[in-house]
């Protein structure tokens, strides 16, 4: 079998590698800046996904996402019970009410950055609300156990613990994954599981954290455009998404946004 290097996780620079993922992070960050202003009732996705492409492109990067795999689109916008991979569309119109993430994946001088967020359209119910909040924080209290010696179950031990102080379930059908030089890599990161299991972190490893959280059951289906995935019992799902590396003693997010908008609603 030539699976030799299968497992195999890339070790970069942290001087020289980390800063062009700095600037690939930095720019998809402001990209789910520079949206956020236009979503809106009304507004078709596709909209939202051209204006993304068109900052994208004028900033000097170009999206990661169009034509990977077949992929149609510069994003993924994926609204109330889509999980991920939700393909932007001229007749999908945003509804008052309705959450919605926004995943942007750009490639600057060959660097990956790969971040998304969640967005209110007009004022959500109290439910949706707080789904998006619950994620935020569970992406986040994963960040934090990043450092070298760690391992990588520990990250959804973390997450799964949280999420299930509310009733929600993890999506365990989609993982994190190894990012940089390429889109994605080993390991896949896991926002399920139990501490001490899984790889151990080294300083130069980078990778997303990205947890999928569904307000009902963690089951989905992929629609038959290939792509988009859903959660089987039409409950609300919501995403947030960072890429970071391992630093010495924790983590360096690359995709912090530069506005601080980090998670709605995004007053300014
Ligand atoms: N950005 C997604 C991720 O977080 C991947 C999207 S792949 C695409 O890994 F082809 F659907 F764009
Ligand atoms: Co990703
Ligand atoms: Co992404």
């Amino acid at each position: 079998m030539s699976r030799k290097n299968a497992d195999k996780i890339t070790i970069y620079d942290p001087q020289k590698d980390f800063a062009g993922m700095r600037k690939a992070g930095r720019l998809a960050a402001e990209v789910l800046d520079y949206i956020t202003d236009y979503v809106e009732a009304g507004v078709s996705t596709e909209y939202l996904d051209n204006l993304c492409n068109d900052y994208i492109i004028s900033h000097g990067g170009k999206s990661a996402c169009i034509n990977y795999h077949g992929y149609p689109k510069y994003t993924c916008i994926s609204a109330n019970h889509v999980i991920c991979h939700g393909i932007p569309s001229a007749s999908q119109k945003l509804s008052d009410g309705d959450i919605i993430n926004i995943d942007v994946t750009v490639i600057v001088d060959g660097w990956f950055g790969d971040t998304s967020r969640m967005y209110y359209v007009g004022k959500p119910k109290i439910k949706a609300s707080r789904l998006c909040d619950v994620t935020y924080e569970c992406m986040m209290r994963g960040i934090e156990v990043v450092k070298p010696g760690a391992h990588f179950g520990d990250i959804g031990a973390v997450i799964e613990e949280y999420a299930h102080k509310y009733g929600y379930s993890v999506v365990d059908m989609f993982c994190g994954h190894g990012v940089g030089k390429v889109f994605h890599d080993n390991p896949n990161v896991m926002h399920c599981g139990k501490k001490g299991t899984g790889p151990v972190m080294e300083e130069g490893m980078i990778f997303t954290i990205e947890p999928m959280i569904n307000i009902g059951r963690k089951d989905g289906l992929i629609l038959s455009n290939g792509w988009t995935a859903v959660t089987r019992d039409k409950s609300l799902s919501a995403q947030f998404e960072h890429s970071l590396g391992v630093t010495k003693d924790g983590a360096e997010v690359f995709t912090f946004s530069p506005q601080g908008l980090h998670r709605p609603p995004y007053k300014k």
